[in-house]
């Protein structure tokens, strides 16, 4: 089986689990999309009103933000995987508690051991757990020398983008986080 074999057989099975936390009351699985041999993968939190509307991961105002920033950091969005830890919908978009978040971990870990990034780039305090418990405040836009289940990898701390759009200083510290990613990388 290829890579795209792997990621729609994974994704099907993560549509069919009705297990996961919110799979009753969200509309629709959102899964992760993108190259399968990215340059980075971005991991956020969970989907929010427009990503169930529409089935597709940061297609919603912080989506629209997120995506602005990869781009004019000079990544192509051909070149990214975007996706997050929850895949379903938490009602009211509340934030998802860490029993909830641990019930979809083995999906992200064979999303991960498939794709097999270089560099994973968490955005928000969420996805940053599933690594390492330092404060996002202090280590973002650090990349730093990564293992998890045996792949070594690149991880890169960063704010997530609905924070940059409440607050201008976010905004302004993780433009610069993308742009200087994209430097590191070139
Ligand atoms: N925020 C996330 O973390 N993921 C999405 O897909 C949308 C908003």
């Amino acid at each position: 089986m290829n890579k795209r074999q792997e990621i729609e057989k994974l994704k099907a099975r993560m549509r069919s689990d009705k297990h996961l936390p919110f799979a009753k009351s969200a509309k629709q699985l959102v899964f992760g999309e993108g190259s399968l041999n990215p340059e980075i993968y971005i991991l956020g939190e969970a989907p929010g009103r427009m990503e169930d509307e529409i089935g597709r991961p940061f297609v919603g105002r912080s989506g629209k933000l997120l995506r602005a920033l990869i781009q004019n950091a000079g990544f192509l969005e051909k070149n990214v995987y975007i996706t997050s830890v929850v895949r379903f919908r938490p009602p009211h978009n509340k934030t998802p508690n860490p029993g909830e978040v641990a019930a979809y971990e083995k999906y992200v870990d064979e999303e991960l051991k498939i794709i097999q990034p270089k560099v994973i780039v968490t955005v928000g305090a969420v996805s940053l757990k599933k690594f390492t418990k330092e404060p996002i405040s202090q280590i973002h836009g650090m990349p730093r020398r990564a293992e998890w289940l045996g792949h070594k990898f690149n991880l890169v701390p960063m704010f997530h983008p609905a924070a940059a759009l409440r607050n201008p200083n976010i905004r302004r510290l993780l433009e610069a986080d993308f742009k200087k990613l994209k430097k590191m990388l070139n």
